[in-house]
């Protein structure tokens, strides 16, 4: 393992005022996506909408990395560029989603495993040679009555520290996600209990198999009602208790915690951001942003209703936003003012 390698990357994908694009979405997902929009979902469709995306001039100051899905890292621009050589090109690291979805959990009703550990060394090393030099994997964590099941939360952090520790034996930074959905009608009260649970099990589950914290990245939701609970607690309150759980369950060695929006609004994902990095707790991670429809949602709908430039507008407006909230120098003012 070239930890060297490995830790400089990470830091690079947290360096001050950038955060990381998830456009990963699997081909069903960014179908549905399309499909939202009116647009015919087919592979020149995906192609053609991400590469205008990843064009937006002058996007690196605000994007440090993007993560491609399988398909995605195999095409090319418009002019018939590799997109994983593009990216390299204006500054931005390549990543790679490397699991193969969430499954149902045998013996678990309603609850899911993560599944792409088989042939993930092999795959994890073409995806080097394609120039990818971090990665990510998703564990669904869903709360309801009885759930999550020990066996879910033990399941899934013993394949997320497997899944780090192949990453990172191949030169690619592990992005561990264990995502909490925020479907349901339990309170931000749960929300902390079960995120401490899975954050808990899944660092243990990384010593024990000997994950390397400082070349990894965490990729949490943060600490939110759900919803569908009547009480939604304000955002003061989610970035506070997002904080004392980070603080209560995370390593300080790692570099940095890279949030999911996980279907926040846009302003709700880079206002909780903010506020997060104006308290004065001094975590000894960076806070930034890993977030895939708070960053697109915008850029998509203008995408099928407007000009290539109007989603690139978007685009990087929103960029700049939670590039602001990176210094907590985000404002509702801000949202009005010029973008980029
Ligand atoms: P959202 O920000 O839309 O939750 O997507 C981030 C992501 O990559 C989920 O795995």
């Amino acid at each position: 393992m070239d930890t060297r390698e490995l830790e400089m990357n990470a830091m690079k994908l947290v360096s001050p005022g950038r955060g990381i694009l998830a456009a990963d979405e699997s081909t069903g997902t960014m179908g549905k996506r399309l499909l939202g929009v009116g647009l015919e979902p087919n592979e020149e469709a995906r192609r053609s909408y991400r590469a205008n995306l990843f064009s937006t001039p002058n996007c690196e100051s605000a994007i440090s990395g993007v993560i491609l899905y399988d398909e995605t890292i195999r095409q090319n621009m418009d002019d018939g560029t590799p997109i994983s050589e593009f990216l390299t090109s204006v500054g931005i690291i390549p990543g790679i989603k490397v699991d193969t979805g969430a499954k149902e959990l045998a013996n678990c009703p309603g609850e899911k495993i993560t599944e792409g550990l088989d042939e993930l060394r092999e795959r994890c090393s073409e995806y080097y040679q394609m120039g990818a030099r971090f990665a990510k994997w998703r564990a669904v964590i869903t709360i309801g009555d009885g759930i999550p099941s020990k066996s879910c939360i033990s399941t899934n952090a013993h394949a997320l520290a497997r899944y780090a520790a192949i990453c990172q034996e191949q030169g690619l930074v592990p992005i561990i996600e264990p995502e909490v959905l925020m479907d349901g009608s339990h309170d931000a009260q749960r929300c902390y209990e079960v995120t401490s649970e899975i954050l808990k099990e899944t660092f243990s589950a990384c010593k024990e198999q000997g994950v390397h914290i400082p070349g990894a990245l965490l990729k949490p939701n943060m600490i939110i009602s759900g919803k569908s609970c009547s009480v939604q607690i304000p955002r003061q309150e989610v970035a506070e208790l997002t904080l004392r759980c980070l603080m209560e369950n995370v390593p300080s060695e790692l570099p940095g915690v890279v949030f999911l929006s996980g279907g926040q609004s846009d302003e709700d994902a880079t206002a909780h951001l903010n506020i997060m990095n104006t308290i004065d707790s001094n975590p000894p991670w960076e806070l930034s942003y890993s977030y895939g429809r708070a960053l697109q949602a915008s850029a998509l709908k203008s995408w099928a209703e407007g000009t290539p430039e109007d989603s690139q507008q978007s685009f990087a407006h929103r960029a700049k936003m939670n590039s602001l909230a990176r210094y907590g120098k985000w404002s509702e003012d801000a949202e009005l003012e010029q973008k980029l």
